[in-house]
């Protein structure tokens, strides 16, 4: 008997060292530091991007006008430095080894999951969030509707939730988690799915009730999965390349609407911005394209969320020589948007602007082809925290008050876009 009990218990141990360590096959990122560089000429933007090609040794994190965010890895820190003083721009280190925050976040899910509940005081799993959405359907049969865009490159299912209270209201579509690190995107987006079916709160039901809301959780299913059981920093979709060993494509680069233009994506298979062999060449965003496409009179609004660096972005990606004809209704909604964020305690600030005008051009992305070739007249991206304190690994202590700052931004550009006409209703 008590061999058999100690043996039972070496097996548990051996199983649990064996989750933890031993067949652990997670690529590690000890000692890798990120770098804000600021720079000023163009000169020295194209010194940064070709350094950023080094992929063994550099990823690109952030990129703006005047600044990219750049993950080094320990081997080339010497160099880094040394070039960094040849091109006289500068950079500040302000992550030092984003292994510690890996580490630290699985350590806090992991605490947070030992009660076993879903919850917003960690990251939950792509299967955790679906077995919540069951539940969640199961629990508001009448309110809620599941629906499937499609399947991923590796099979999974692309889901959606659709909560209407009653019929005649202006819709709004929620993307989340097309880039696959951004984990508060999802995060955040189950967190809004739960407020507008549980919240008691007057302002809460008042946004809840009033429209009809489309949300896809997590929309690059096979990459959110790869950054947990693989990858954290993943980004790209996981279908193989044609003519590259390197994985994958840039979804949000993907869509048909001035694809590739104006050097909006790279036609680098290995770069992180890949616009794809063909627009549409990845199943997640052709499923997107066809469900969008074929319900657009019902979306008012549609929203696709990012992280980070709290900004509002809105059309074009691939040109900053033109503006879209209601940029300043846009601008206005933006900054209503803005606006409410900086007014909660918090005090986040968000800046707006178009997204070419604004970071750089980047051509294919959701919001564009949703403006351009649907007549969604209200398109924007939101990068949510933070500005580069935890960049992609934030921790799951912001879950919280980033939705809470997502749910008031929303409820005030929605009011903006009621007061200047973007809510009636487009076909009977
Ligand atoms: C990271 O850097 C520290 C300090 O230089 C060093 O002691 C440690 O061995 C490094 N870790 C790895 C995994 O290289
Ligand atoms: C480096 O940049 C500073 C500030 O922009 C400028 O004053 C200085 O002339 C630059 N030096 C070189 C060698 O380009
Ligand atoms: C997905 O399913 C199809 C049909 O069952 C199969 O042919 C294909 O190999 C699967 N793809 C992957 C990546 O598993
Ligand atoms: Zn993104």
């Amino acid at each position: 008997m008590s061999v058999n009990i100690f043996l039972v218990a070496l097996a548990l141990v051996g199983l649990a060292q064996g989750a933890s360590f031993g067949q652990d096959t997670r690529i590690r990122y000890d000692n890798h530091s990120v770098y804000k560089v600021r720079f000023e000429t163009k000169d020295q933007r194209d010194w940064l991007r070709k350094l950023a090609e080094d992929r063994d040794n550099f990823k690109l994190w952030h990129e703006a006008k005047d600044e990219i965010h750049l993950m080094v890895s320990p081997g080339a820190l010497d160099d880094f430095q040394k070039e960094v003083l040849k091109a006289n721009v500068t950079a500040d280190i302000f992550i030092k080894n984003v292994q510690e925050l890996i580490n630290t976040e699985k350590a806090e899910n992991f605490m947070a999951a030992r009660d076993g509940s879903f919850g917003w005081s960690k990251y939950n799993t792509l299967d955790e969030i679906y077995a919540w959405l069951d539940e969640i359907l199961a629990a508001y049969p009448v309110i809620t509707e599941g629906f499937v865009l499609g399947q991923s490159y590796e099979n999974r299912t692309i889901r959606g939730i659709k909560i209407s209270y009653k019929s005649g209201n202006p819709g709004v579509f929620i993307e989340s988690n097309i880039h696959a690190r951004e984990w508060i995107t999802s995060a955040t987006a189950t967190w809004l799915i739960n407020e507008f079916l549980t919240s008691t709160d007057d302002f809460v039901r008042e946004l809840a009730e009033s429209h009809d809301w489309y949300i896809i959780p997590v929309l690059n299913v096979d990459g959110f999965v790869y950054t947990h059981e693989k990858d954290r920093m993943w980004r790209k979709t996981r279908q193989p390349s044609d003519i590259s060993t390197c994985v994958g494509v840039d979804p949000n680069r993907n869509y048909d609407s001035h694809w590739m233009e104006n050097g909006g994506a790279s036609e680098n298979p290995c770069a992180e911005d890949y616009g794809g062999p063909a627009p549409f060449s990845e199943p997640e965003i052709q499923a997107m394209a066809n469900y969008v496409s074929a319900n657009k009179e019902k979306f008012n609004v549609l929203i696709a969320f990012h992280s980070y660096s709290q900004l509002l972005l809105s059309p074009y990606g691939h040109t900053s020589e033109e503006f879209p004809p209601n940029f300043e209704d846009q601008m206005e909604v933006a900054k209503a948007y803005a606006d409410a964020v900086e007014s909660l305690p918090y005090g986040t600030v968000y800046r707006y602007g178009s997204s070419a005008g604004i970071l750089y051009p980047a051509s294919g992305a959701t919001i564009d082809w949703a403006y351009n070739e649907q007549d969604i007249e209200i398109t924007y991206t939101i990068e949510f925290r933070d500005t580069g304190r935890y960049g992609f690994i934030l921790p799951p202590t912001h879950i919280v008050p980033n939705a809470e700052e997502a749910l008031i931004g929303i409820a005030a550009l929605l009011d903006k876009c009621e007061e200047l006409g973007y809510l009636e209703l487009k076909t009977l």
